[in-house]
This record gives C-alpha cells, sequence and structure tokens, in this order.
C-alpha cells in the first residue's frame, strides 16, 4: 500500500504581475512511497523539493497531475490526519516559550490535562529542549529553534513524517538528534517523506532516495544498489556512495 503517491505532477509559479511570466518548478514528477518507508529527495537549492513536500501537505496546488496520502486526494477531509511536517523555515511565536507552543498544539488536538503533560514531557526530552522549555523562543540559537519546531512536529506521535531539511541549521550532536529520531519512528512503523542536502545523512537513514534536477525527478534508487554499484564503478575514495552517485547523475544531467 502507498502512503504518499503522486503522478505526473507539474507546477509552475507566476514570477512577475503578468499571469503568463512562469516559472516552472516541478515536470512531470512521479514516484510512489510504501508504508514504513523512509523517501528522501535530494537535490540542488531550486531543485523543486519543498515545492513536492507542499504539494502533499496541500499547500499548494499542482497544475497538473493527481496526488494522494494513504490513497485520499490530499485536500480530502481526513487525508492529513496523523501527519508531522516540518517545515523549511518553521515559524514559532518569538515571545511564547516552546511548552506554551506544545501546549497549544495539544490543545487543539483536544487531549486531557494528563496526556498533555506526558505528550509535553514526551517530546521536549526527546529533542534535548527541557531544561528551557520556558524561556521564550526569542533567546534560542537556529538549531534550537529548528529542535523546538521538531518538538512540535512530533508532539502528536504521528504515523507518518513530512520533513523539510530537517538537519537545517544544526551542529553535529543535533543532526544526530534527528537522525535518531528519524530512526526511532521508522523503527516503529512510521513512514517518512523528507528532503535534504546533506547526502551523509540521507545515505545513512533511507530505504530509496529520490534526484531531483530542475523539477524533474531524474533518478530513484534504493540505498543497497547504491552501495554495490558504488564498489564496482568507484574510483573516488573521499566520496561516500550517495555523494559519488548524486555528483555522476547531476553532471551527465547538466552535459
Ligand atoms: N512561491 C514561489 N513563487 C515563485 N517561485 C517559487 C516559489 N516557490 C518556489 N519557487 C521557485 O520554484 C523552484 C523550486 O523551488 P523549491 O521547491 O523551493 O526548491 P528546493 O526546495 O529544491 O530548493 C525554484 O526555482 C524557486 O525559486
Ligand atoms: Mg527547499
Amino acid at each position: 500500500m502507498s502512503i504518499f503517491s503522486c503522478n505526473q505532477i507539474h507546477k509552475s509559479y507566476q514570477t512577475g504581475c503578468l499571469k503568463h511570466t512562469r516559472k516552472k518548478a516541478l515536470t512531470d514528477v512521479s514516484f510512489q512511497v510504501k508504508q514504513r518507508e523512509v523517501f528522501g529527495i535530494i537535490g540542488l537549492n531550486g531543485a523543486g523539493k519543498s515545492t513536492i513536500l507542499k504539494i502533499f501537505m496541500a499547500f499548494v496546488k499542482p497544475d497538473k497531475g493527481t496526488v494522494s496520502i494513504n490513497d485520499q486526494p490530499v485536500a480530502s477531509k481526513g487525508s492529513h490526519q496523523s501527519i508531522g511536517y516540518l517545515p523549511e523555515h518553521p515559524s514559532l511565536y518569538p515571545h511564547l516559550s516552546i511548552k506554551e507552543h506544545l501546549q497549544f498544539g495539544c490543545r487543539v488536538a483536544g487531549l486531557s490535562a494528563q496526556e498533555e503533560k506526558k505528550r509535553i514531557q514526551t517530546a521536549l526530552e526527546t529533542v534535548d529542549l527541557t531544561e528551557v522549555a520556558k524561556m521564550p523562543i526569542r533567546g534560542f540559537s537556529k538549531g534550537m529553534t529548528q529542535r523546538a519546531a521538531l518538538a512540535y512536529t512530533i508532539l502528536l506521535k504521528p504515523e507518518i513524517l513530512i520533513l523539510d531539511e530537517p538537519m537545517s541549521g544544526l551542529d553535529p550532536l543535533g543532526r544526530q538528534l534527528v537522525l535518531d529520531i528519524i530512526q526511532e519512528y521508522h523503527d516503529r512503523g512510521a513512514t517518512i517523506l523528507f528532503c535534504s542536502h546533506i547526502l551523509t545523512d540521507v545515505e545513512r537513514i533511507c530505504d530509496r532516495i529520490g534526484i531531483m534536477h530542475q523539477g524533474q525527478l531524474v533518478s530513484v534508487v534504493t540505498a543497497d544498489s547504491l552501495d554495490k554499484d558504488y564498489v564496482s564503478t568507484s574510483t573516488k575514495g573521499s566520496q561516500t556512495p550517495l555523494e559519488h552517485y548524486f555528483l555522476n547523475t547531476v553532471r551527465t544531467e547538466i552535459s
């Protein structure tokens, strides 16, 4: 069963005042992500990664093509139950603490006071922000803000995660923490779709990886096949298998 499915998606954005001045962001993108899979999308800046995730979140409407989550069209009622989304630029309220944000999330979800307490405690511990739970977000570093946003994403223990550059702005400890969270959700049976340009992190946790280039999905590979291919073809000891494959793929597309 596919959790994420998109077929022949096209998307262009209006770039000026005139309606016909448009820039193509996605061209004919199709892929499926099965239940319990971790699917990573990689690509250069502007390749179209965030646009795909926003289309799955129904924040952006494709010009053409079909998109579904759990076999339901994305904008339909119930299609977004149990999804945790981490945006590329999380916007938290600077004058509120992470605890207040999480309280808000629990109350919107209608949780009991007891459940609220438990969920907040777990979320804070998971992202290692318990000690600064009451500090206004404006005092947070970039990495702390990213971890705070992630706490909000996982607050309701979603079965599906959509993460846009989850390692962005994090130091090595923070990156490891995010990798551990993704791994833990994977082990629990969650399905995860995320994008990143930190290739070493992507290859550590993904089952399959899609390479985007100039709005097109130019390749989808499994992590296992990547390793075998690398052993037989690589002459570049300084590159990881994914770096090697990614650079070759993108260079071929450019030439
Ligand atoms: N709201 C928007 N208006 C106009 N152009 C946009 C908008 N969002 C994205 N784009 C353009 O679409 C392309 C793909 O963007 P994006 O999906 O954000 O790429 P990525 O996440 O891979 O860096 C880029 O050329 C970007 O400039
Ligand atoms: Mg992006």
